[in-house]
């Protein structure tokens, strides 16, 4: 590991890490390619914690294995929205959490987190936005037809994947794509525009 994936050290672009916080539902890909871009000193930043909704859920154990401090909140518990939202800003704070990252996040997000982390709640989805908004981007655009889709990286406001676009990559379907080879070719841009988009703000939140 290099010396600077220790947090307490600066990274050789010689910016404070931004310390961010990350939500994830699911396998955590997106989770642990942040992971490797700081690590690779390509992304500027420091993970404090990853929060996850679904108990022993695939980024929990990324988490693990990487070393990453992991909190278990998971909705079947904290039922109402609100008190989930409330539960992860704290959880955030607690952590100095300067910016929140949702990979993966597949829980719908009350003004409770939007407003506690405002201009600095990031998204990632796998559509190019405004197209195919909500639930399974990947199978809205199989069923769509179109011959390009991609993915999005943008800010979280109360509009559902409606908010500021952050940044974006295309990805070609190709004749014969299915589900699986599509979200696998999404899931590769992805890996690369997130920490790229992340790394490319860090001068504004820094400046706010
Ligand atoms: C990613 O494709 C991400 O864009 C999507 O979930 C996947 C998580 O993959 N997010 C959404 O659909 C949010 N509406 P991962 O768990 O392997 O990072």
């Amino acid at each position: 590991m290099p010396a600077f994936s220790d947090p307490s050290q600066q990274n050789p672009t010689g910016q404070t890490p931004l310390r961010i916080g990350v939500m994830a539902s699911g396998n955590g890909s997106n989770f642990e390619a942040l992971v490797q871009a700081i690590d690779a000193g390509t992304l500027a930043a420091e993970i404090r914690i990853l929060v996850v909704n679904n108990p022993g859920c695939g980024a929990q154990l990324r988490a693990e294995r990487l070393g990453v401090p992991c909190t278990v909140l998971d909705h079947r518990v904290l039922k109402e929205r609100d008190q989930l939202d409330q539960a992860l800003v704290n959880c955030f704070r607690s952590a100095a959490v300067e910016v929140v990252v949702m990979a993966g996040w597949m829980r719908i997000v009350t003004p409770v987190l939007i407003n506690g982390y405002a201009d600095r709640l990031v998204n990632i989805h796998p559509s190019l936005l405004p197209s195919f908004k909500g639930l399974d981007g990947i199978g809205q655009a199989l069923a769509a037809g179109v011959k390009i889709t991609g993915c999005s990286v943008h800010l979280v406001t109360a509009e559902l994947d409606g908010g500021p676009i952050l940044a974006q990559a295309a990805v070609p379907v190709d004749e014969g794509d299915d589900h699986a080879t599509l979200s696998e070719k999404v899931h590769r841009e992805e890996h690369r525009l997130l920490p790229e988009a992340i790394n490319a703000r860090i001068p504004i939140w820094r400046q706010g």
